[in-house]
């Protein structure tokens, strides 16, 4: 009863300080005077509204989410004095519905012992670490030390793995005094562990990056961890260092088969360079996992020898959330919305980086074989506002779908398909006054989605930013096409074939995109239907 009484207050304090959060994010957008056509802040032109954003400075990897009390809790490595990668801490928001967020005090800093990396927290309801007091469910943190003395010293054992508790559902956390729970076996990438419970070998699973493997332990009360395998050597895209990794069961859509995933983040190696996230499917007996035959194959013959989860240059160290009701039962995914070749020099000031949408992925088994599918989560469409819809659309030359007198497209959501494909390629353009464009489209020549973001706007603070068209071969054998686009001022996010095929990618224009056209590539065509929503965050 008093652990009850205790949690309740907690959860209301939650309450109140999200409430608050939300109120002042209504209040400062109605401060902006939409009238006054002078030149766009920073914060008009590029501050994302329907994906998180730190009010300010560093952002790199989500770390730790968890659901727990009506919450989804989203840490992050965060640099909270400078807008460049520093010294790491985790920085905390919350949400009811992973779309508005609420920036909380840093939840764990760094110490003598290094750096706060990346990790993950789970909820461990049956107190089986300890520390959870008086009945409560303690939140259990895992994350890498990064010890920056050793690593100057030219060390290669400088990241161990560690863990720190909250008994206040994830606001505050106290570090073990047994840390590094994992000392480093000499392995000088060993770090972002991700724990699971494995319901099915009813054990707490941790997997780690470890230079190009991914190492699995397995443990009774999340303080003692035994190494139980590896997997990676000679598998997949090794064309960068291997981070980030997750791993999960899947019950494979519409059977009862119950296949295990694998995610790897690698930077950099990915398809259209630098950073991205490859996934495996395979079976896990407790100790091992083994990639399935059927995707080896695939993987084997599709063209990186790797299978991505999202082809575009900016969704990396994504992972998924713990602690999802059974009720809901969805697997819930959010990335980094950023690529190590240009994170740093992005075009704003006051902070760096947003994160991707939350995304729904499901195990499919299709005519590809095993696919991972990511789709926007349901929760945006709440979001709605006005819509235009159209069908049978004849696409001849340029044709204009909307501009922003009818809808403002700065945030708002695409849906449209094709019937049978086949010959029929399009370039979709986002363009405004100043003649800055985006394209992205389908290309039939070589069957491959893609996004040119090279006139899209800022593009010379790196190099590598506007170097190449990226394209993302389509896998799908549908004769038909729809397509999920997601606009959010300085990025699109692109759902082919039901999530089969992603692509996310980030520009910077001069002002607001403010016209939507599409194109044939080469013969005229009909497009079914395209529908459009404003999304509003308030
Ligand atoms: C991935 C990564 C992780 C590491 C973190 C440091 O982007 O390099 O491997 O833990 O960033 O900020």
């Amino acid at each position: 009863m008093k652990t009850l009484r205790k949690t309740s207050l907690v959860s209301m304090l939650i309450a109140l300080s999200f409430l608050i959060g939300c109120k002042d994010k209504v209040q400062s957008n109605q401060d902006v005077d939409e009238s006054v056509n002078v030149s766009y802040t920073e914060e008009d032109l590029y501050r994302p509204s329907l994906h998180f954003t730190p009010k300010e400075a560093w952002m790199n990897d989500p770390n730790g989410m968890f659901y727990y009390n009506g919450y989804y809790h989203l840490y992050f490595q965060h640099y909270p004095d400078g807008n460049v990668w520093g010294p790491m801490h985790w920085g905390h928001a919350i949400s009811t519905d992973m779309v508005t967020w609420k920036e909380m005090p840093i939840a764990i800093f760094p110490d003598e012992k290094g750096y706060i990396f990346s990790g993950s927290a789970v909820v461990d309801v049956n107190n089986t670490s300890g520390f959870g007091k008086g009945g409560g469910q303690p939140i259990i943190a895992m994350f890498t030390y990064h010890d920056v003395e050793g690593e100057k010293a030219g060390k290669t054992n400088y990241q161990s793995q560690a863990i720190a508790y909250s008994l206040d559902e994830g606001q505050t956390f106290t570090k073990y005094s047994g840390n590094p729970v994992i000392k480093n076996p000499d392995i000088k990438d060993f770090r972002d562990p991700k724990i699971v419970w494995d319901s099915i070998h009813e054990k707490w699973l941790m997997v780690l990056a470890a230079g190009q493997k991914i190492m699995f332990y397995s443990s009774s009360n999340l303080k003692d961890w035994k190494l139980e395998s590896d997997f990676g050597d000679g598998i997949g895209a090794h064309g960068g260092v291997w981070e980030c990794p997750d791993f999960f069961p899947m019950v494979v859509q519409g059977t009862d088969e119950i296949k295990w995933v694998l995610l790897v983040s690698i930077n950099p190696g990915g398809p259209n360079g630098g950073s991205a996230t490859q996934y495996f499917v395979g079976d896990f007996d407790g100790k091992q996992f083994t990639i399935d035959p059927s995707f080896e194959k695939d993987l084997n013959s599709s063209e990186h020898k790797s299978i991505w989860i999202d082809y575009g240059r900016d969704n990396y160290a994504g992972v998924t959330w713990a602690n999802i009701p059974d009720t809901d039962g969805r697997k819930l995914f959010m990335g980094w919305m950023s690529n190590w070749h240009y994170a740093q020099d992005v075009p704003t000031e006051t902070w760096r980086s947003a994160m991707t949408v939350a995304r729904e992925v499901e195990l499919k088994k299709n005519e590809t074989g095993y696919r991972l599918l990511s789709k926007p989560i349901k929760e945006l469409t709440n979001y709605r506002s006005t819509k235009y819809k159209k069908e049978n659309v004849a696409i001849k030359g340029d044709t204009k779908i909307i501009a922003s007198d009818d809808i403002d497209l700065a945030s708002a959501e695409v849906n449209f398909n094709i019937s049978d494909l086949k010959d029929k390629g399009f370039t979709f353009k986002l363009t405004n006054k100043e003649g800055d464009t985006l394209a992205f489209g389908y290309n039939n020549s070589d069957e491959s989605f893609f996004v040119d973001r090279r006139k899209s706007g800022k593009t010379d603070f790196s190099e590598k930013f506007a170097s190449h068209v990226s394209k993302a071969k389509r896998t799908s054998l549908n004769p038909d096409l729809t397509g999920t686009i997601i606009l959010d001022k300085t990025s699109i996010e692109l759902f082919f074939d039901n999530g089969e095929t992603v692509m996310t990618e980030i520009f910077f224009p001069n002002s607001p995109f403010d016209k939507l056209s599409i194109e044939p590539n080469d013969q005229e065509f009909v497009l079914g239907n395209i529908e459009i929503h404003k999304l509003n965050i308030n």
